[in-house]
């Protein structure tokens, strides 16, 4: 994605509802202004495909975020079925370890990109310890990162206080993708995302691609939002 091009292109919407008249909106008003939209697992558990299909209407790129975990037969089923639907970008946990990550990349062939969850935005060290995984989680989105790229996966989704760590070992065009982005109005405020940072923070540190849910589509102002968004990705890009 290069620097020139709208900032907006840098911004996955997480269209997070099973409300159909809400997602339908939301596929129409960010749709045609974001460079990816994010059909995330309230809407398809709903509806299925059918909710891919009005993303694919109205968005430039779609993101299939199912988090598929599972024996690699089962996975590799399931991404040549998502395959078959047209999406962009597909996401599996990088914890399914390598021979399941290899099965999901061979089945997505060349133009479905296999985005490896590492650890989710909400777990905490804390969290970690209670889950017994040993180590920061620095240290497991690095390791589980770089196993999603030894596996030929396209790319990882990690916490933007991670990605400046992942990024020293997986160069471009391995993908960083960034859930966890909260404005800086906002930031302090708690809902379950625990490792948080600002657009850009997460842009400077070396993300690819932002994922924004709740801080636009439940925003008293969405459309100030979405301004103060892009205002933040260009002045990452331009270095103000
Ligand atoms: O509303 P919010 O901005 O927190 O939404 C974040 C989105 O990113 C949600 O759709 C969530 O499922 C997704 N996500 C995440 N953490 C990950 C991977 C995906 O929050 N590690």
């Amino acid at each position: 994605m290069s620097s020139e091009r709208d900032p907006l292109d840098h911004l996955a919407i997480a269209l997070d509802t099973s409300d159909r008249v809400t997602f339908e909106r939301w596929c129409e008003q960010y749709g045609p202004r974001v460079g990816v939209l994010k059909v995330g697992l309230e809407a398809f558990v709903r509806w299925g495909y059918e909710a891919v299909e009005v993303a694919r209407l109205h968005g430039r790129r779609v993101f299939l975020d199912l988090k598929l975990h599972d024996i690699p037969n089962t996975v590799s089923g399931a991404v040549t079925a998502a395959r078959a639907s047209g999406v962009d970008f597909l996401t599996v946990h990088a914890s399914g370890g390598p021979a399941m990550l290899e099965a999901a990349q061979q089945a997505a062939g060349q133009r479905l990109m296999i985005l490896a969850v590492t650890v989710l935005t909400h777990l905490d060290e804390a969290a970690l310890q209670t889950l017994d995984l040993p180590g920061s989680s620095r240290s497991r989105a690095k390791k589980w990162a770089l196993m999603a790229q030894q596996a030929g996966c396209a790319g990882a989704v990690c916490s933007p206080l991670e990605v400046a760590a992942l990024r020293e070992q997986c160069p471009a065009p391995f993908l960083l993708v960034t859930p966890g982005i909260r404005l800086t109005a906002t930031k302090g405020h708690q809902d379950d995302q625990q490792r948080v940072a600002t657009p850009r923070e997460a842009l400077r540190a070396g993300a690819d691609l932002l994922v924004v849910g709740r801080p636009v589509t439940r925003a008293p102002d969405p459309e100030l939002a979405l301004l103060e968004i892009a205002r933040e990705i260009q002045g990452a890009l331009t270095g103000i």
